[in-house]
């Protein structure tokens, strides 16, 4: 049973919790329409301390999708934050106004802090260079539509791998399936943190490999997971700079790869995949989008909704 709970950090469910929002999602793309009203009367607040596109538009068209309505802020700047109110005083009276609250916020821990001072369900949008569990359920959802299972796959994450919260969460969360391979592909500066490493690698005894060549490996790969050096973490724009188009996926670099290879990326993309390669059937990662927005409708159901789906 989900109805109630936080979602912080991706092992906050349980693998047959997730099997669960995923058969859910697949129901409700299959019939939209007959879950129209399960969130009637119920509001979501989307609370948004960094740009979103995707996260928090998918979560809305969820909730509306639900029949809930939605309230928030897209800029802190427009909220009582900018007058320096503290993280739990903004949580405790937004729970007042709301049935879950959605949080993105650059502060890593800030969506745990967030949970312990709600009486309401918060779900974590991305705490800084964190989580992001809601983008794993997406990008499992995903792995499974296109390829029938989550095991027994090699999946090469490629590019900002320091601090890209995304890979942090899908790579714990693919560890934790069986037979899964994983290979790390980022220049030395932007390599997965040991924490990933000796945490949910090492407790899964997960077979892993780090390089920082991508033409190297690219034959080996079911899933190809590309990610955006993220500029907002760096500390100074110079390293950025040096860094931002160290991977640029293109036609090229895909001619040794399985003809069923998926390729993903969390979006935004900015030089890493080529547009050249959108056209190519393997591309997956607009698909990806609007898996996004099922399996939200999902979790939001599970978390609030009236009826048992
Ligand atoms: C990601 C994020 O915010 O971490 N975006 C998203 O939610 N789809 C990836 C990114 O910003 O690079």
């Amino acid at each position: 049973m989900l109805q109630g709970r936080h979602l912080v950090d991706p092992q906050d469910l349980q693998l047959t919790e997730l099997e669960d929002l995923f058969s859910l999602a697949q129901r409700i793309q299959k019939d939209p329409l007959h879950y129209r009203d399960l969130c009637r009367g119920k509001i979501l607040a989307t609370l948004f301390f960094e740009p979103s596109t995707r996260t928090r538009l998918s979560f809305e068209a969820a909730m509306l999708r639900l029949g809930g309505s939605c309230l928030g802020f897209a800029e802190p700047s427009s909220s009582s934050v900018a007058k320096g109110e503290s993280l739990a005083d903004t949580i405790r009276t937004v729970a007042a106004y709301a049935d879950m609250i959605v949080m993105r916020n650059p502060k890593e821990g800030a969506a745990l802090l967030a949970s312990r001072y709600s009486s309401v369900p918060v779900v974590n949008a991305g705490d800084g260079g964190h989580h992001h569990p809601t983008q794993t359920l997406t990008d499992l959802l995903t792995i499974r539509q296109l390829r029938g299972s989550t095991e027994g796959l090699t999946i090469g994450f490629c590019g900002d791998l320091r601090f890209g919260r995304t890979v942090h969460s899908l790579a714990e969360t693919l560890a934790r399936y069986r037979n899964n391979r994983m290979v790390f592909i980022s220049p030395q500066e932007l390599k997965i943190p040991e924490y990933i490493k000796n945490g949910a690698l090492a407790r899964n005894n997960i077979e892993y490999r780090e390089t920082d060549r991508l033409e190297s490996v690219m034959g080996d790969l079911d899933v190809l997971y590309m990610t955006r050096v993220q500029r907002e973490r760096f500390f100074n724009e110079e390293d950025y700079i040096r860094l931002k188009d160290f991977y640029i996926l293109d036609n090229e670099k895909l001619k040794n790869a399985k003809k069923d290879l998926i390729i993903l990326h969390p979006l935004p993309r900015v030089n890493e995949i080529a547009m050249e390669v959108d056209a190519d059937p393997r591309a997956a990662y607009f698909a990806q989008a609007k898996y996004g927005m099922y399996v939200r409708m999902a979790l939001i159901a599970s978390l609030i909704g009236d009826a048992a789906c």
